[in-house]
């Protein structure tokens, strides 16, 4: 844990953008990402996966990577309408997130399925962002650990630590996702510390994986989560999508 572990900023573009405006914003990206994404921070955009060829041809020059927001629990096969992680990967990806909370909303995914995900990602040569967070409810009734605790519980049971030491962790409660209200910086950080410690009881090698927070980070408040002790950068929804506000966020994590 005494390792000075990189920064990372992620971009989660979810369901937006069209061609015209995602060369607005990839260029815009490009153009201050020399400053942007130094050697400590790495920063990525994860778009529509019909988009994984305007991401490559565009950013394939720049220090900037990419990746897709879902991948199949599946290698290949009669699963229609399903995006394989290798299939993301011909296209230049190095990123998936899984287990997103609206993944988990609105398509169902259990923590087992997200385990599974992760694991084809990785098989991929992908870096699945693995997200785990509590509702509302959950946290007002005090089961935030318990939810959080079993939703990572899941992937360190299924994936060997060799695995486990190549994934990111997103830490994003789901009452701050898109509702401009952040976690508090203690807040994410008393979370933080407790994936930490958790990650660290499955194997010591564990203790460096990076854990990202997400939720309403926003320029005006990422310096302030970013500085906390085990905050290792952001997975940024809304504000990814402005070109100024992402560097700004980018520019934070320095
Ligand atoms: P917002 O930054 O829009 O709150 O979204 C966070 C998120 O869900 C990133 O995956």
């Amino acid at each position: 844990m005494s390792k000075q572990r990189a920064k990372w900023v992620v971009g989660n573009w979810k369901m937006h953008g069209r061609l015209a405006e995602n060369e607005v914003l990839l260029r815009a990206l490009v153009d201050g990402a020399g400053t942007a994404a130094t050697g400590t921070v790495r920063v990525g955009v994860c778009v529509p996966a019909p988009y994984l060829a305007q991401a490559e041809a565009l950013l394939r020059e720049a220090p900037l990577v990419w990746g897709v927001q879902d991948v199949s629990a599946y290698a290949e096969g009669a699963y229609t309408g399903e995006v394989a992680a290798g299939m993301a990967a011909d296209f230049g990806a190095t990123l998936a997130i899984v287990g997103h909370s609206e993944r988990r909303a609105y398509h169902g995914e259990r923590s087992e399925v997200v385990a599974l995900k992760a694991q084809r990602a990785l098989d991929a040569g992908l870096t699945p962002i693995v997200c785990v967070g509590e509702t509302l409810e959950q946290r007002e009734s005090g089961a935030t650990q318990a939810v959080v605790g079993a939703q990572i519980d899941a992937v360190l049971a299924a994936l060997p630590v060799a695995g486990l030491a190549r994934i990111v962790v997103a830490y994003e409660p789901v009452w701050a996702i898109g509702t401009g209200k952040s976690a508090t910086a203690e807040q994410a950080q008393e979370m933080h510390a407790f994936l930490r410690a958790r990650l660290a009881s499955k194997d010591a090698a564990l203790a460096d994986v990076p854990l990202l927070y997400g939720g309403s980070v926003k320029p005006d408040n990422a310096q302030t989560l970013f500085g906390q002790k085990d905050i290792d950068g952001g997975l940024i929804g809304g504000a990814s999508l402005k070109s100024q506000d992402f560097l700004a966020i980018c520019a934070a994590a320095r």
